[in-house]
C-alpha cells in the first residue's frame, strides 16, 4: 500500500433498485450457500421510488468494519453480512487513484477495514422488501470500491448470499434467478431476461397494507414449508419449471393476459404452500383477499384480465397493470373500497409516479368520496368501503438496475472521516 500521508478515504456510492417476484422463490436446498429448490422471475422496481443508496469507504484509519443504516449504527456481526464482506474482499483487486497518490494493493484488502452507510428512499423492514435492494447495492457498492470485475452474474452471486431475493436486484427490467445444479452455488445467479425497455407500458400500483400482526420471516416461513409441506415438492418439481417457460415467454412477447393469469396463479400456489405448512403460515390478511377479489371480479367482468396481483411474505398487494388507463381505472377502484382515514392527506396516500391520480381525476380528497362504484359490482350485491385499511399506495413501474452515483454530494459518507455525514 502506497500512502500519501497518513490519513486518506477512498469511496464508492451506489444505488440499487428492489424487485417483486412474479415466479416465486420459496425453499433452500442449501440454507448456508442460499440455494433455491427453483427458479424464480422478476420485475425490478423503479428506483426512483424504490431503491437503497449505498456509501462504503475504506481508510486505514479505520479500526472495524461497520455499518449504519438510515443513519443508526448497526452490528455487521450477523453471518449474512460477514459472508458477503468475507466473499467480495476474497475476489478484491488492486485499486489506485493518482489523484491522491494511492496504491490499495489486492493483498491489502484482507487487512483494510471499511465503514458503509445505507438509506433506503421506502420504509425498511416493512414488507417491501428493503433486504433485497439492501444487500444488492451493499455488494454492488463494495465490488465498485474493491474494484472486482465488472461480472454482475458472479456479484449477484454474492448478493444471493445476503438474501436470495437480492441477487435478482442486480439487474433492471425483466430477471431470473437460474436455481443452477451446482452444491457449490456458483450457476445459481440472476440473469436478465429483457431490460426494462422492452415492456415500457406496465404500470404498477403498490397497496401498502396496515398490519399490526408480525409475520414470519421469510427465511424461517420458507424452511417450516421445506420441513413440512408435500405441495412444496409438486410446486418445485413440477408446476414451476413449466411456469417458468410460459412466463419467460409472456415476457417476450409482452402478452399481458398471459403474464397476468401465470402471475397471479404463482401468488397463489406460495400462499397455498404456506397454508400447507404446519404450523400454517398466513402472509396475506382480510385486506389482501379482498383487493384479490375486487381484481378477480373486474378481471372475470371485462372476459379478459385486466389486472395481474402478485404478495409475498406479507399482506402488501402488489398490483401490475398494462397501461396507464388501465392502471387509472384500478387506482379508483382502490381508492373506492379503500379510502384513507380522515387524518390522512392525498399527498401521503398516493405517492411514487402521482400523474396516475390524474389520469384516474383524482385531484383532491373530496373526488375519493364522490367516486362511484365499479359497473362490476353496481346493482348487484351490496358494497362495502374500507376506510384505513390500506395505508397507502406507492405508484410505479419496471426500473433500471444498479448504478455507481458519481456525484459526491450523494455520497453518505464524509470524505474526510469516513463517517456518516
Ligand atoms: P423487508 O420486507 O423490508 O425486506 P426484512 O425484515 O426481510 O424486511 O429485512 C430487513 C433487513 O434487511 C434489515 O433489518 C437489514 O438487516 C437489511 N437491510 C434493509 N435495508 C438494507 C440496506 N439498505 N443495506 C443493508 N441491509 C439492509
Ligand atoms: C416471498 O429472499 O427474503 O419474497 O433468502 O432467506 O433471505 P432469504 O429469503 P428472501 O425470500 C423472499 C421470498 C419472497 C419471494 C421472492 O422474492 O421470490
Amino acid at each position: 500500500m502506497v500512502e500519501k500521508g497518513s490519513e486518506w478515504v477512498v469511496m464508492a456510492t451506489g444505488r440499487s433498485p428492489t424487485n417483486i417476484a412474479v415466479i416465486k422463490y420459496w425453499g433452500k436446498r442449501d440454507e448456508n450457500l442460499i440455494l433455491p429448490i427453483n427458479d424464480s422471475i422478476s420485475l425490478t422496481l423503479d428506483p426512483l421510488h424504490l431503491s437503497a443508496t449505498t456509501t462504503a469507504a475504506v481508510s486505514p484509519s479505520f479500526t472495524r468494519d461497520r455499518m449504519w443504516l438510515n443513519g443508526k449504527e448497526i452490528s455487521l456481526s450477523g453471518e449474512r453480512y460477514q459472508k458477503c464482506l468475507r466473499e467480495i474482499r476474497r475476489r478484491a483487486n488492486e485499486v489506485s487513484d493518482a489523484e491522491k497518490g494511492i496504491v490499495i494493493k489486492k493483498e491489502d484488502w484482507e487487512r483494510l477495514h471499511v465503514h458503509i452507510s445505507s438509506y433506503n428512499n421506502f420504509p425498511t423492514a416493512a414488507g417491501l422488501a428493503s433486504s433485497a435492494a439492501g444487500f444488492a447495492c451493499l455488494v454492488f457498492t463494495l465490488a465498485k470500491l474493491m474494484n472486482l470485475k465488472d461480472d454482475l452474474g458472479q456479484i449477484s452471486s454474492i448478493a444471493r448470499q445476503g438474501s436470495g431475493s437480492a441477487c435478482r436486484s442486480l439487474y433492471g427490467g425483466f430477471v431470473k434467478w437460474a436455481m443452477g445444479n451446482n452444491t457449490d452455488g456458483s450457476d445459481s445467479l440472476a440473469i436478465q431476461l429483457a431490460e426494462e425497455t422492452h415492456w415500457t407500458d406496465l404500470v404498477i400500483i403498490i397497496a401498502v397494507v396496515s398490519s399490526k400482526q408480525k409475520e414470519t420471516s421469510s427465511t424461517s416461513g420458507m424452511r417450516e414449508s421445506v420441513q413440512t409441506s408435500a405441495l412444496i415438492k409438486h410446486r418445485a418439481e413440477t408446476v414451476v419449471p413449466a411456469r417458468t417457460l410460459k412466463m419467460e415467454e409472456a415476457i417476450t412477447n409482452r402478452d399481458f393476459a398471459s403474464f397476468a393469469k401465470l402471475t397471479c396463479a404463482d401468488s397463489n400456489q406460495f400462499h397455498a404452500v404456506c397454508l400447507d405448512t404446519s404450523p400454517p403460515i398466513f402472509y396475506m390478511n382480510d385486506t389482501s383477499h379482498r383487493i384479490i377479489n375486487l381484481v378477480e371480479k373486474w378481471n372475470i367482468s371485462e372476459g379478459t384480465p385486466q389486472v395481474a396481483y402478485t404478495f409475498d411474505a406479507g399482506p402488501n398487494a402488489v398490483l401490475v397493470s398494462p397501461n396507464r388507463k388501465t392502471a387509472a381505472l384500478l387506482l379508483q377502484r382502490l381508492l373506492f373500497h379503500f379510502p384513507p382515514n380522515k387524518d390522512i392527506n392525498l399527498t401521503s396516500f398516493v405517492v411514487g409516479d402521482k400523474t396516475i391520480l390524474q389520469d384516474a381525476g383524482v385531484t383532491s380528497m373530496k373526488d375519493i368520496e364522490t367516486l362511484e362504484p365499479p359497473p362490476e359490482i353496481k346493482d348487484k350485491v351490496p358494497y362495502q368501503k374500507f376506510m384505513g385499511d390500506v395505508s397507502y399506495f406507492i405508484c410505479t413501474r419496471v426500473g433500471s438496475g444498479p448504478k455507481v452515483l458519481t456525484d459526491e454530494t450523494l455520497a453518505l459518507l464524509d470524505p474526510i472521516t469516513g463517517l456518516p455525514k
